[in-house]
Protein backbone atom coordinates (compact mmCIF):
# COMPACT_ATOMS: atom_id res chain seq x y z
CA UNK A 1 0.00 0.00 0.00
CA UNK A 2 2.98 2.50 0.96
CA UNK A 3 4.21 1.47 -2.53
CA UNK A 4 1.17 2.79 -3.98
CA UNK A 5 0.78 5.80 -2.74
CA UNK A 6 3.89 6.93 -3.68
CA UNK A 7 4.14 5.92 -7.31
CA UNK A 8 0.81 7.89 -7.37
CA UNK A 9 2.27 10.40 -6.01
CA UNK A 10 5.10 10.70 -8.13
CA UNK A 11 3.17 10.08 -11.06
CA UNK A 12 0.83 13.14 -9.83
CA UNK A 13 3.43 15.30 -9.37
CA UNK A 14 5.11 14.50 -12.58
CA UNK A 15 2.36 15.24 -14.93
CA UNK A 16 1.15 18.14 -12.96
CA UNK A 17 4.13 20.15 -13.35
CA UNK A 18 4.20 18.97 -17.24
CA UNK A 19 0.18 20.35 -17.31
CA UNK A 20 1.01 23.75 -15.33
CA UNK A 21 4.46 23.83 -17.52
CA UNK A 22 2.54 23.10 -21.50
CA UNK A 23 -0.60 24.16 -20.78
CA UNK A 24 -1.32 26.72 -17.91
CA UNK A 25 2.18 28.92 -18.07
CA UNK A 26 1.41 29.45 -21.91
CA UNK A 27 -2.13 29.86 -21.66
CA UNK A 28 -1.06 32.29 -19.05
CA UNK A 29 0.92 33.97 -21.15
CA UNK A 30 -0.81 34.03 -24.33
CA UNK A 31 -4.57 33.22 -23.54
CA UNK A 32 -5.63 36.55 -23.57
CA UNK A 33 -3.53 37.75 -26.65
CA UNK A 34 -5.94 40.53 -27.77
CA UNK A 35 -5.44 42.66 -30.89
CA UNK A 36 -2.82 45.57 -30.60
CA UNK A 37 -1.74 48.79 -32.22
CA UNK A 38 0.58 49.30 -35.25
CA UNK A 39 3.95 51.34 -33.99
CA UNK A 40 3.49 54.51 -34.48
CA UNK A 41 0.24 54.60 -36.02
CA UNK A 42 -3.42 54.75 -34.80
CA UNK A 43 -4.12 51.03 -36.94
CA UNK A 44 -5.04 47.82 -35.07
CA UNK A 45 -3.20 44.54 -35.70
CA UNK A 46 -4.15 41.83 -36.80
CA UNK A 47 -7.37 42.54 -38.64
CA UNK A 48 -9.60 39.10 -39.72
CA UNK A 49 -9.44 37.60 -42.91
CA UNK A 50 -12.04 37.93 -45.54
CA UNK A 51 -13.95 34.92 -45.10
CA UNK A 52 -12.89 33.55 -48.72
CA UNK A 53 -9.50 33.78 -47.03
CA UNK A 54 -10.60 32.22 -44.13
CA UNK A 55 -11.72 29.20 -45.52
CA UNK A 56 -8.33 29.49 -47.45
CA UNK A 57 -6.93 28.38 -44.59
CA UNK A 58 -9.02 24.77 -44.24
CA UNK A 59 -8.09 24.20 -47.73
CA UNK A 60 -3.99 25.05 -47.07
CA UNK A 61 -4.45 22.42 -44.07
CA UNK A 62 -5.84 20.15 -46.32
CA UNK A 63 -3.81 19.86 -48.85
CA UNK A 64 -0.37 19.80 -46.79
CA UNK A 65 0.78 22.81 -47.75
CA UNK A 66 2.67 23.00 -44.32
CA UNK A 67 4.66 20.38 -44.92
CA UNK A 68 6.71 22.08 -47.15
CA UNK A 69 5.98 25.56 -45.84
CA UNK A 70 6.46 26.98 -42.79
CA UNK A 71 4.99 30.34 -41.75
CA UNK A 72 7.62 31.69 -39.49
CA UNK A 73 9.92 34.40 -39.70
CA UNK A 74 13.46 34.40 -37.30
CA UNK A 75 15.36 37.29 -36.35
CA UNK A 76 18.42 36.94 -34.98
CA UNK A 77 18.84 40.88 -33.75
CA UNK A 78 17.57 44.48 -33.87
CA UNK A 79 20.25 46.74 -35.70
CA UNK A 80 20.55 50.60 -36.36
CA UNK A 81 20.79 51.52 -39.95
CA UNK A 82 22.02 54.73 -41.70
CA UNK A 83 21.42 55.99 -44.62
CA UNK A 84 22.83 58.81 -47.17
CA UNK A 85 19.91 60.70 -48.44
CA UNK A 86 21.59 64.01 -49.24
CA UNK A 87 25.18 65.00 -49.85
CA UNK A 88 24.79 68.64 -49.83
CA UNK A 89 27.82 70.42 -51.18
CA UNK A 90 30.10 67.35 -51.16
CA UNK A 91 30.66 65.30 -53.84
CA UNK A 92 31.01 61.69 -53.14
CA UNK A 93 34.70 61.49 -53.64
CA UNK A 94 35.55 63.68 -50.80
CA UNK A 95 32.65 62.70 -48.56
CA UNK A 96 34.12 58.85 -48.80
CA UNK A 97 37.51 60.60 -47.55
CA UNK A 98 35.68 62.41 -44.98
CA UNK A 99 34.21 59.25 -43.69
CA UNK A 100 37.43 57.74 -43.58
CA UNK A 101 38.72 60.81 -41.45
CA UNK A 102 35.57 59.53 -39.14
CA UNK A 103 36.50 56.03 -38.86
CA UNK A 104 39.91 57.24 -37.24
CA UNK A 105 37.90 58.67 -34.25
CA UNK A 106 38.48 56.36 -31.34
CA UNK A 107 34.85 55.35 -30.69
CA UNK A 108 34.41 54.34 -34.64
CA UNK A 109 37.78 52.83 -35.06
CA UNK A 110 35.74 49.15 -34.60
CA UNK A 111 33.51 50.29 -37.65
CA UNK A 112 36.40 51.21 -39.80
CA UNK A 113 36.25 47.91 -41.99
CA UNK A 114 32.75 48.14 -42.42
CA UNK A 115 33.25 51.59 -43.04
CA UNK A 116 35.08 51.10 -45.69
CA UNK A 117 34.03 48.28 -46.61
CA UNK A 118 30.68 49.98 -47.27
CA UNK A 119 32.15 52.78 -49.38
CA UNK A 120 34.00 50.74 -51.77
CA UNK A 121 32.69 51.26 -55.11
CA UNK A 122 30.63 53.48 -54.67
CA UNK A 123 29.53 55.41 -57.78
CA UNK A 124 27.86 58.04 -55.47
CA UNK A 125 24.40 56.69 -55.95
CA UNK A 126 21.63 57.79 -53.62
CA UNK A 127 20.12 56.39 -51.29
CA UNK A 128 23.35 54.64 -49.72
CA UNK A 129 23.66 52.63 -46.72
CA UNK A 130 26.34 53.82 -44.78
CA UNK A 131 26.49 51.77 -41.65
CA UNK A 132 24.71 49.21 -39.86
CA UNK A 133 25.73 48.11 -36.55
CA UNK A 134 23.58 47.74 -32.76
CA UNK A 135 25.01 50.16 -30.70
CA UNK A 136 22.88 53.31 -30.46
CA UNK A 137 25.31 55.88 -29.68
CA UNK A 138 27.48 55.11 -32.04
CA UNK A 139 24.54 55.78 -34.65
CA UNK A 140 23.39 59.17 -32.92
CA UNK A 141 27.17 60.04 -32.88
CA UNK A 142 27.35 59.00 -36.49
CA UNK A 143 24.48 61.03 -37.83
CA UNK A 144 25.37 64.21 -35.52
CA UNK A 145 28.44 64.21 -37.41
CA UNK A 146 26.71 63.94 -40.97
CA UNK A 147 24.40 66.91 -39.74
CA UNK A 148 27.81 69.06 -38.84
CA UNK A 149 29.07 68.65 -42.48
CA UNK A 150 25.40 69.19 -43.98
CA UNK A 151 24.91 65.73 -45.01
CA UNK A 152 21.17 64.43 -44.80
CA UNK A 153 20.66 61.37 -43.45
CA UNK A 154 17.82 58.76 -42.12
CA UNK A 155 18.16 56.72 -39.17
CA UNK A 156 16.18 53.39 -39.16
CA UNK A 157 15.64 50.49 -37.03
CA UNK A 158 15.72 47.02 -38.67
CA UNK A 159 15.46 43.52 -37.95
CA UNK A 160 18.37 41.74 -39.09
CA UNK A 161 18.87 37.42 -39.84
CA UNK A 162 19.00 35.05 -41.69
CA UNK A 163 15.25 34.70 -43.23
CA UNK A 164 15.17 38.49 -42.89
CA UNK A 165 18.11 38.67 -45.14
CA UNK A 166 16.50 36.47 -47.71
CA UNK A 167 13.44 38.79 -47.85
CA UNK A 168 10.97 36.81 -45.53
CA UNK A 169 9.79 39.24 -43.78
CA UNK A 170 10.70 42.67 -42.58
CA UNK A 171 10.70 41.79 -39.16
CA UNK A 172 10.44 38.28 -37.00
CA UNK A 173 6.95 37.10 -36.77
CA UNK A 174 5.01 37.11 -33.15
CA UNK A 175 2.01 35.43 -30.96
CA UNK A 176 -0.25 38.17 -32.66
CA UNK A 177 0.29 37.63 -36.45
CA UNK A 178 -1.73 34.46 -35.61
CA UNK A 179 -4.45 35.99 -33.50
CA UNK A 180 -6.94 34.56 -35.98
CA UNK A 181 -5.47 31.14 -36.72
CA UNK A 182 -6.78 28.14 -35.97
CA UNK A 183 -5.04 25.73 -36.46
CA UNK A 184 -1.86 27.92 -36.29
CA UNK A 185 0.05 26.51 -39.34
CA UNK A 186 3.15 27.21 -38.46
CA UNK A 187 5.21 24.28 -40.14
CA UNK A 188 8.51 22.77 -39.71
CA UNK A 189 10.31 21.86 -42.73
CA UNK A 190 11.05 24.42 -45.61
CA UNK A 191 10.94 22.51 -48.84
CA UNK A 192 9.92 25.87 -50.13
CA UNK A 193 10.42 29.73 -48.91
CA UNK A 194 8.56 30.74 -45.53
CA UNK A 195 4.99 32.00 -46.86
CA UNK A 196 4.31 34.48 -43.44
CA UNK A 197 4.33 37.28 -46.27
CA UNK A 198 3.55 35.84 -49.45
CA UNK A 199 1.01 38.55 -49.51
CA UNK A 200 4.06 41.21 -49.41
CA UNK A 201 6.01 39.28 -51.73
CA UNK A 202 3.02 38.21 -54.38
CA UNK A 203 -0.26 39.94 -54.24
CA UNK A 204 -1.63 39.14 -56.93
CA UNK A 205 -4.64 36.80 -56.94
CA UNK A 206 -3.86 35.82 -60.75
CA UNK A 207 -0.06 34.94 -59.73
CA UNK A 208 -0.98 32.94 -57.07
CA UNK A 209 -3.62 30.77 -59.07
CA UNK A 210 -1.36 30.14 -62.02
CA UNK A 211 1.43 29.31 -60.11
CA UNK A 212 -0.85 26.13 -58.18
CA UNK A 213 -1.76 24.79 -61.12
CA UNK A 214 1.74 24.80 -62.73
CA UNK A 215 3.86 26.24 -60.53
CA UNK A 216 7.15 25.84 -63.67
CA UNK A 217 5.10 28.23 -65.74
CA UNK A 218 6.66 30.74 -63.49
CA UNK A 219 9.17 29.54 -61.69
CA UNK A 220 11.62 27.77 -63.75
CA UNK A 221 12.67 24.10 -62.30
CA UNK A 222 10.33 24.65 -59.29
CA UNK A 223 9.92 21.36 -57.44
CA UNK A 224 6.91 22.06 -55.99
CA UNK A 225 3.99 19.80 -57.19
CA UNK A 226 1.34 21.17 -58.78
CA UNK A 227 -2.16 21.44 -57.50
CA UNK A 228 -4.02 20.59 -60.68
CA UNK A 229 -6.79 19.18 -58.92
CA UNK A 230 -8.23 22.22 -57.57
CA UNK A 231 -9.04 23.28 -61.20
CA UNK A 232 -11.21 22.51 -63.84
CA UNK A 233 -10.69 21.79 -67.39
CA UNK A 234 -13.76 22.31 -69.19
CA UNK A 235 -14.89 23.06 -72.73
CA UNK A 236 -14.75 26.77 -73.58
CA UNK A 237 -18.63 27.55 -74.02
CA UNK A 238 -19.73 30.61 -76.31
CA UNK A 239 -17.56 32.95 -74.40
CA UNK A 240 -14.04 31.90 -72.42
CA UNK A 241 -14.96 31.52 -68.87
CA UNK A 242 -13.60 35.53 -67.47
CA UNK A 243 -11.90 33.60 -64.67
CA UNK A 244 -10.07 31.15 -67.36
CA UNK A 245 -6.02 30.77 -66.49
CA UNK A 246 -4.00 33.00 -68.77
CA UNK A 247 -1.30 30.46 -69.08
CA UNK A 248 1.79 30.11 -71.29
CA UNK A 249 1.72 27.77 -74.75
CA UNK A 250 3.21 24.25 -73.99
CA UNK A 251 1.06 24.67 -70.43
CA UNK A 252 -1.96 25.46 -72.11
CA UNK A 253 -4.95 22.64 -72.21
CA UNK A 254 -5.87 21.00 -75.40
CA UNK A 255 -7.52 23.44 -77.94
CA UNK A 256 -10.79 24.53 -77.54
CA UNK A 257 -10.29 24.34 -73.30
CA UNK A 258 -9.97 26.59 -71.01
CA UNK A 259 -8.57 25.96 -67.10
CA UNK A 260 -10.97 27.97 -64.53
CA UNK A 261 -9.99 27.34 -60.36
CA UNK A 262 -12.20 25.80 -58.34
CA UNK A 263 -14.00 27.61 -55.40
CA UNK A 264 -11.21 26.00 -53.31
CA UNK A 265 -8.32 27.40 -55.14
CA UNK A 266 -9.66 30.79 -55.03
CA UNK A 267 -10.37 30.35 -51.74
CA UNK A 268 -6.64 29.37 -51.24
CA UNK A 269 -5.27 31.94 -53.32
CA UNK A 270 -7.29 34.31 -51.16
CA UNK A 271 -5.44 33.07 -48.36
CA UNK A 272 -2.06 33.23 -49.46
CA UNK A 273 -2.98 36.94 -50.61
CA UNK A 274 -4.24 37.92 -46.78
CA UNK A 275 -0.56 36.66 -45.26
CA UNK A 276 1.22 39.94 -44.35
CA UNK A 277 3.23 40.31 -41.36
CA UNK A 278 4.81 43.41 -42.36
CA UNK A 279 3.73 46.15 -39.44
CA UNK A 280 5.64 47.26 -36.60
CA UNK A 281 4.51 46.10 -33.21
CA UNK A 282 5.96 47.01 -29.67
CA UNK A 283 7.41 43.97 -29.58
CA UNK A 284 9.16 43.24 -33.12
CA UNK A 285 9.84 47.38 -34.25
CA UNK A 286 11.42 48.56 -37.09
CA UNK A 287 11.42 51.27 -39.13
CA UNK A 288 8.87 50.47 -42.29
CA UNK A 289 9.97 51.93 -45.53
CA UNK A 290 7.23 54.40 -46.91
CA UNK A 291 7.20 54.78 -50.21
CA UNK A 292 7.97 58.17 -51.45
CA UNK A 293 4.72 58.92 -54.86
C1 LIG B 1 6.62 19.03 -51.82
C2 LIG B 1 6.78 20.31 -51.21
C3 LIG B 1 5.75 21.39 -51.44
C4 LIG B 1 4.40 21.35 -51.16
C5 LIG B 1 3.57 20.19 -50.62
C6 LIG B 1 3.91 22.67 -51.45
N1 LIG B 1 4.92 23.48 -51.91
FE1 LIG B 1 4.76 25.45 -52.35
N2 LIG B 1 6.72 25.49 -52.92
C7 LIG B 1 7.57 24.41 -52.86
C8 LIG B 1 8.85 24.81 -53.45
C9 LIG B 1 10.05 23.91 -53.59
C10 LIG B 1 8.72 26.16 -53.85
C11 LIG B 1 9.78 27.04 -54.52
C12 LIG B 1 9.65 26.98 -56.02
C13 LIG B 1 8.48 27.79 -56.53
O1 LIG B 1 8.37 28.98 -56.19
O2 LIG B 1 7.66 27.22 -57.27
C14 LIG B 1 7.37 26.56 -53.49
C15 LIG B 1 6.85 27.83 -53.68
C16 LIG B 1 5.61 28.25 -53.27
C17 LIG B 1 5.12 29.60 -53.35
C18 LIG B 1 5.90 30.79 -53.87
C19 LIG B 1 6.80 31.27 -52.77
C20 LIG B 1 7.64 32.47 -53.12
O3 LIG B 1 8.28 32.98 -52.22
O4 LIG B 1 7.65 32.87 -54.29
C21 LIG B 1 3.85 29.60 -52.87
C22 LIG B 1 2.90 30.77 -52.75
C23 LIG B 1 3.53 28.24 -52.50
N3 LIG B 1 4.64 27.46 -52.73
C24 LIG B 1 2.32 27.83 -51.98
C25 LIG B 1 2.00 26.51 -51.71
C26 LIG B 1 0.67 26.07 -51.31
C27 LIG B 1 -0.52 26.97 -51.14
C28 LIG B 1 0.75 24.71 -51.14
C29 LIG B 1 -0.38 23.77 -50.80
C30 LIG B 1 -1.50 23.75 -51.74
C31 LIG B 1 2.12 24.32 -51.41
N4 LIG B 1 2.84 25.43 -51.74
C32 LIG B 1 2.58 23.03 -51.29
C33 LIG B 1 7.32 23.19 -52.33
C34 LIG B 1 6.07 22.73 -51.92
Amino acid sequence: MKTGVSIFTTAFVALGASWLSLVYAPFQQLGGAKQTIVLQSTDIYPLQRTGEATLGAQVYRANGCAACHSQQVRQRDVATEITLTDLGVHKPVDFADFVKSLSELPELALYKNSLNANLKDWNGGLPKTLWRGTDKDIAAEMADRLKSVGVKSETRIVATGVDIARGWGSRQSVAADYLYDTPVQLGSLRAGPDLANIGVRAPDVNWQLQHLYAPRSLVKNSTMPAFRYLFTVQKIGAQPAPEALVLPKEFEPADGFEVVPTAEAKELAAYLVSLKSNVPLYEAPFTPIIPTK
